[in-house]
This record gives structure tokens, C-alpha cells and sequence, in this order.
């Protein structure tokens, strides 16, 4: 087996990492930290939101968020950007980039089992969230489902 670069950034991302459940590295990995989650509701159909979702968000404040939900017919996939990482000296503020969104939520979608799960490319300050959960948008729920 080879020993490359993007196998001791997967080890360091492991050991930081305390739910990770992480498969084999793949060649491309623009996302360098993604944690996905290993309990609750189980569903890769909140893939097909993702596109939607990330060309909704709009200028978000430092340390605020951006959340949307929606509903497919057994069960809600909650979303969220949280713009928390500064880069640099001051906060930053403003819209993160859509692209960078797709690409750390369609690494959720494909690498989570269903589960979802959270994550941000190299340099971004913003938490990207994609999340199935039980019930519909609206409705009352039970924490950790
Ligand atoms: C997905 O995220 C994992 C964990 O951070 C990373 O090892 C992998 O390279 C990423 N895959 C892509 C295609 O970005
Ligand atoms: C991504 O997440 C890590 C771990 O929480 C954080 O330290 C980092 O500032 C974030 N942004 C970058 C540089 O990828």
C-alpha cells in the first residue's frame, strides 16, 4: 500500500476525530474534516436537497447560522451553516461559497452510511450540517433522533 500524503491527513483528521467513522481515503479530497454521525434516523435521500440548500444561503454574521429543513415522506432532513472559524485576525462575515457547501455535504451524503453528519474545507470558517431526522418539518421532536 502506498503511503501518501492523503493518507496522514486522514490519520490526523481521525485522531481529532471522536465519531468519525472514516473509509479508505479517496485520490480527491477538497474536504479535509468531516465527522459524520453514527446514531439517529437514517436516510441518503437528503442528498437530493443539498443543491437547493447551499444556493439559499445568504450573508451570514460570525458565530450565527443559517438552518433550513425538508421534508421527505418518511422522515425531515434538517441543514445548517455555521459560520464559526476565523482565518485570520478579524471575524469573517459574509456568504459562504455554494460550491464549498456541495462539496463538504455530498462528502456527508457518500461517505456517512444515511447517517449524515458535518464538515469544512480546508480555509472555510463555516460548519456545514446535513442531518435526517424523525418526524416532518414543524413538528415537536425528541433530541438525538
Ligand atoms: C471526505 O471526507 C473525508 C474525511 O474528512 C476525507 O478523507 C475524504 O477525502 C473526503 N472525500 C472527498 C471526495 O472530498
Ligand atoms: C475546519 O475545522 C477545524 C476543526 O474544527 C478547524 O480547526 C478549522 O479552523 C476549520 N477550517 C479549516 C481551516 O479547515
Amino acid at each position: 500500500m502506498m503511503f501518501n500524503n492523503n493518507m496522514i491527513l486522514t490519520t490526523i483528521v481521525l485522531a481529532f476525530s471522536m465519531t468519525s467513522t472514516d473509509a479508505a481515503p479517496s485520490a480527491a479530497a477538497p474536504v479535509v474534516r468531516r465527522t459524520c454521525f453514527t446514531a439517529g434516523t437514517v436516510g441518503t435521500e437528503c442528498g437530493q436537497f443539498i443543491q437547493d440548500f447551499c444556493n439559499s444561503l445568504t450573508s451570514i454574521a460570525f458565530r450565527n447560522n443559517e438552518a433550513k429543513c425538508y421534508d421527505t415522506p418518511n422522515f425531515k432532513c434538517d441543514f445548517g451553516a455555521f459560520l464559526e472559524f476565523t482565518n485570520g485576525l478579524t471575524p469573517p462575515v459574509g456568504t459562504p461559497a455554494a460550491a464549498t457547501c456541495i462539496d463538504t455535504l455530498n462528502n456527508v451524503t457518500n461517505t456517512c452510511g444515511g447517517f449524515g453528519g458535518f464538515g469544512n474545507v480546508s480555509g472555510g470558517p463555516t460548519t456545514f450540517t446535513l442531518d435526517p431526522n424523525q418526524g416532518q418539518c414543524k413538528q415537536l421532536e425528541a433530541p438525538g433522533t
